[in-house]
């Protein structure tokens, strides 16, 4: 990346592929002054001010409002003018058939996994665009088809793949531009919180978040409006697509049920 970006505000940085994403920006933009997003601190922040946490519940609109006036109070009393990368990282699955889970369990998934990208984009691009910047917005490949058993996390993927590509055409000529990143299984604490209680990818199938980071963050620097992480979800993703809608979401089924622990006990 090499000092392109003056501030980096990202969602999620407390665990995960967030996390590793913090740690790359603060090696690559060591003067960049870095924001965090989440209702935990990131541990390797001291809250100086180069390094701010920004505690906030991302499913909670009131919160989400509250963290925002206060991200651009702070944007403009600093001194640092220079370009803005966004990363829309946080986000979490449910597992099991969708009426397994209560009705608030799938708005509470809505609401950090698309209102919250939305609206944080939405209110920070007329900045990003005026100073130059970009937006990476972290999808999955659950995004290329209808996941049953991961219903509602699959299609908020989808959701955030499409808006994320649409935008970046919308940004053609401008100062700003929009990558969305679509990650594999990674090992990290997504699959616990999804509500697994046992191991469900073979170790050979998942990538560390610190690849993930990595590689997200090349893609970023090639100018690419999205990326599949990793060779296998690359030709997975390019599989699926080639499949009739209905077929595709077959398939994707009997993998689910295949390799998961029954849905139905969930
Ligand atoms: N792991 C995978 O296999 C995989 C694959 C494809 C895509 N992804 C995507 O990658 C992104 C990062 O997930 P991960 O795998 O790194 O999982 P993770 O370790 O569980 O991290 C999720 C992050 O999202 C934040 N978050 C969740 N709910 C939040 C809320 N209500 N308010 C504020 N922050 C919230 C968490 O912070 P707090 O808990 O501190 O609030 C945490 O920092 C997600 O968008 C996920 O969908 C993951």
């Amino acid at each position: 990346m090499g000092s392109k970006y003056d501030l980096a505000i990202v969602t999620g940085g407390s665990s995960g592929i967030g996390k590793s994403i913090i740690e790359d920006i603060s090696k690559l933009e060591p003067a960049a002054s870095l924001f965090n997003l989440s209702r935990r601190k990131p541990a390797s922040f001291s809250n100086d001010s180069k390094r701010v946490h920004l505690e906030c519940d991302l499913s909670d609109k009131g919160s989400r409002s509250r963290v925002l006036e206060e991200l651009e109070r702070k944007i403009s009393a600093s001194t640092q003018t220079g370009s803005i990368l966004l990363v829309n990282n946080a986000g979490f699955g449910i597992y099991g058939g969708v009426e397994s889970n209560s009705p608030c369990d799938h708005l509470e998934l809505l609401e950090v996994n698309v209102c919250a990208l939305v609206e944080i984009t939405t209110r920070l691009l007329p900045l990003i665009k005026e100073r130059g910047g970009a937006i990476m917005n972290i999808a999955s490949t659950s995004a290329f088809q209808p996941t049953p058993y991961l219903a509602s996390y699959g299609a908020s993927k989808a959701f955030v793949l499409n808006w994320t590509l649409a935008l970046n055409e919308e940004l053609r000529g401008t100062r700003a531009r929009a990558i969305a990143v679509c990650p594999g299984p990674t090992r990290t604490e997504f699959f616990k919180r999804a509500g697994f209680s046992t191991r469900v990818v073979p170790a050979g199938y998942s990538h560390h978040p610190e690849e993930v980071s990595r590689l997200a963050l090349a893609a970023l620097e090639n100018c690419k409006s999205f990326t599949v992480t990793g060779t296998l979800n690359k030709l997975a993703s390019i599989f699926s697509s080639l499949l009739p809608l209905s077929l595709r979401t077959r398939v994707s089924g009997k993998v689910i049920r295949r390799f998961r622990p029954n849905p139905h006990n969930q």
